[in-house]
């Protein structure tokens, strides 16, 4: 079916191209009316002529009395609402259609990086954000037909691993398994750091071990998969835990890139784009300065001929672009490294590895504050651990489920709070626009008011619990909406709304978009519900008012998977 948007777009983009061949309508979900065109005011700029006179010229080639009533408002701006047997026939359609409006795009391979934790460190917050917000693009990307292709790019390569190995032989393998099999890995980097810190011996050996395990020495690889391995297996948990679609297979870290970098340098260098600084090969992409105006330095190979972390992101956008064939790159990583994306883009882009035509963009987000405004860390001062605060998440959603009795056995009382801990906590980072800092409030975030996850949840399970209680005494098939109450009406109208949610989300990359979408349609909802008896009303009514309920339990349904949260049907 074509969204009630598009179609009244449809109308407008051809009467406002009869002004300027292409010209945008700039048309918009409003408060004010149903919807609003902003374009004239544009248009009138551009022909410099009185944006008045333009919207009347606009309005005499506007054929769309069929779908809408317009009227010119404000300076110059055009006010539809919509003819309620346009509304209703929309709402038929909707009603038929599991996509609920939201058409395919044109098919596109993007590759979305995200979540990226270190190997032999503890995921924290800050991997949270990139997990959930990467996992929520992805879905949605995947949703309208990309080819979504997920790179995990984890840190599992450079020097800390000289003396993480060592530490790994000095406490022998099957300690070191048992330590970082309980999931502590941070305890296992602390230890191993200790052990730099305190001798010189250790420090020399974890020297040679970098070199021997750059230079592809078979016993210094394999201790080093035992890492990753140990590691790669409590990520995976974690995954789980927070129902990501991440997978062994997205798993792309540094090292893989290892055997790309010559060829990234050879590139470079016959780019003429490497020059040497301080021993160090360097990049200075043209912009770029320090504070003091110097040009800033790209480090492709050090001094002591590694490769670092810039190296390792330009090998992998060459590969994304040139072997994988992307046409888009999204990078989920937090705010503090926007200035390496920019450089990494801006060098890509200079050697040619990047066309006009390739979208590259650093998804950026902010940091989780803790209660003080400060970023998030235990009482001990050390970073936050996701698993600790999904777990106590969990313990507190029990809490209230068993509070609330809602009559469920433990199995599934466990399940749900599982369900709804992770809800809250992704609901709490989606719903926020990403570049902003949040504060973490365990207490906030699950509580059953207020723009929260387990409010979303709780709607969604509310409306099915009235439709079961129809059971089958009514039919879906041919209902007429008359939408005679302006609750009616208004539920309704957000109901339509689902595809420009979903499409102004992917295009910004701001999942926060469905969000307040989904939000607002609750909202909606409970507006509806108070102001009109479903199960008590007559019969054409009745039949009207369940159809409306069912087409909002999908669309909260769909949207909240498109963020990765589950929808219960029972709460
Ligand atoms: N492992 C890095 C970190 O924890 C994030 C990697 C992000 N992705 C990338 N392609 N650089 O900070």
């Amino acid at each position: 079916m074509a969204s009630t948007y598009a179609q009244l777009h449809e109308r407008l983009a051809a009467a406002f191209g009869a002004l300027v061949p292409g010209a945008d309508p700039a048309l918009r979900v409003s408060d004010h009316a149903d919807y609003q065109a902003n374009g004239v005011m544009g248009l009138a700029k551009q022909l410099g002529r009185n944006p008045r006179e333009v919207a009347t010229e606009v309005l005499g080639h506007l054929d769309i009395d069929d779908l809408a009533e317009v009227q010119v408002a404000g300076p110059g701006f055009l006010n539809l609402r919509l003819r309620a047997t346009f509304v209703a026939a929309q709402l038929g359609q909707l009603a038929e259609d599991e996509r609920l409006g939201v058409a395919r795009d044109v098919p596109r391979r993007v590759v979305i990086d995200y979540s990226a934790p270190n190997v032999a460190k503890e995921m924290h917050v800050g991997h949270l954000r990139s997990t959930v917000i990467g996992d929520a693009l992805a879905r949605l990307h995947r949703f309208v037909g990309h080819e979504v292709i997920a790179r995990n790019h984890v840190g599992d390569w450079g020097t800390p691993f000289g003396m993480l190995i060592e530490h790994l032989v000095d406490l022998g393998e099957d300690r070191a398994l048992a330590s970082l099999s309980i999931g502590d890995l941070d305890g296992f980097y602390r230890e191993a750091r200790a052990a730099f810190d305190r001798s010189e011996e250790f420090r020399e050996r974890s020297r040679l071990r970098v070199v021997a395990l750059q230079g592809g020495d078979e016993e210094t690889r394999r201790l080093w998969r035992i890492l990753v391995e140990q590691s790669m297996l409590y990520f995976s948990q974690v995954y789980d835990l927070l129902g990501v679609t991440l997978t062994r297979e997205d798993v792309v870290g540094e090292s893989a890139y290892n055997e790309l970098l010559g060829d990234v340098v050879a590139d470079l260098s016959a780019a003429g784009l490497l020059v040497e600084s301080d021993g160090a090969l360097c990049a200075f992409p043209a912009g770029f300065v320090n504070r003091e105006g110097e040009p800033l330095p790209l480090i492709v190979q050090k001094r002591d001929e590694g490769y670092g972390y810039a190296a390792t992101d330009l090998a992998a956008l060459r590969q994304r672009v040139g072997e994988l064939g992307a046409a888009e790159l999204l990078y989920v990583v937090g705010a503090p490294q926007a200035q390496h994306f920019d450089m990494v883009f801006a060098v890509a882009r200079a050697a040619g590895w990047l066309d006009e035509d390739v979208r590259c963009e650093h998804v950026a987000f902010g940091s989780i504050l803790g209660a003080d405004r400060k970023m998030l860390r235990t009482r001990a001062g050390s970073s936050v651990k996701l698993v600790g605060l999904l777990q106590e998440a969990t313990a507190r959603a029990d809490a209230a489920l068993r509070e609330r009795d809602a009559q469920l056995s433990d199995e599934q009382r466990v399940e749900l709070s599982l369900v709804i801990a992770r809800g809250a906590i992704k609901w709490a980072d989606l719903s926020t626009e990403r570049q902003r800092d949040y504060v973490f409030d365990l207490e906030r975030m699950l509580s059953f008011e207020g723009d929260t996850g387990p409010y979303l949840q709780y709607a969604h399970a509310r409306q099915r619990s009235i439709l079961r209680r129809a059971e089958d005494s009514w039919s879906s098939q041919d209902v007429a909406f008359a939408l005679v109450e302006p609750a009616e009406r208004d539920l309704a109208l957000g109901l339509l709304g689902l595809p420009e949610a979903v499409a102004s989300a992917i295009g910004a990359s701001q999942p926060h978009r469905l969000c307040t979408y989904l939000f607002d349609l609750a909202q909606r909802f409970t507006a509806f519900y108070e102001a009109c008896p479903v199960l008590g009303a007559p019969a054409p009514t009745r039949d009207e008012r369940l159809a409306l309920c069912e087409i909002s339990a999908c669309t909260l349904a769909l949207g909240l998977s498109l963020l990765g949260i589950e929808a219960p049907e029972r709460m």
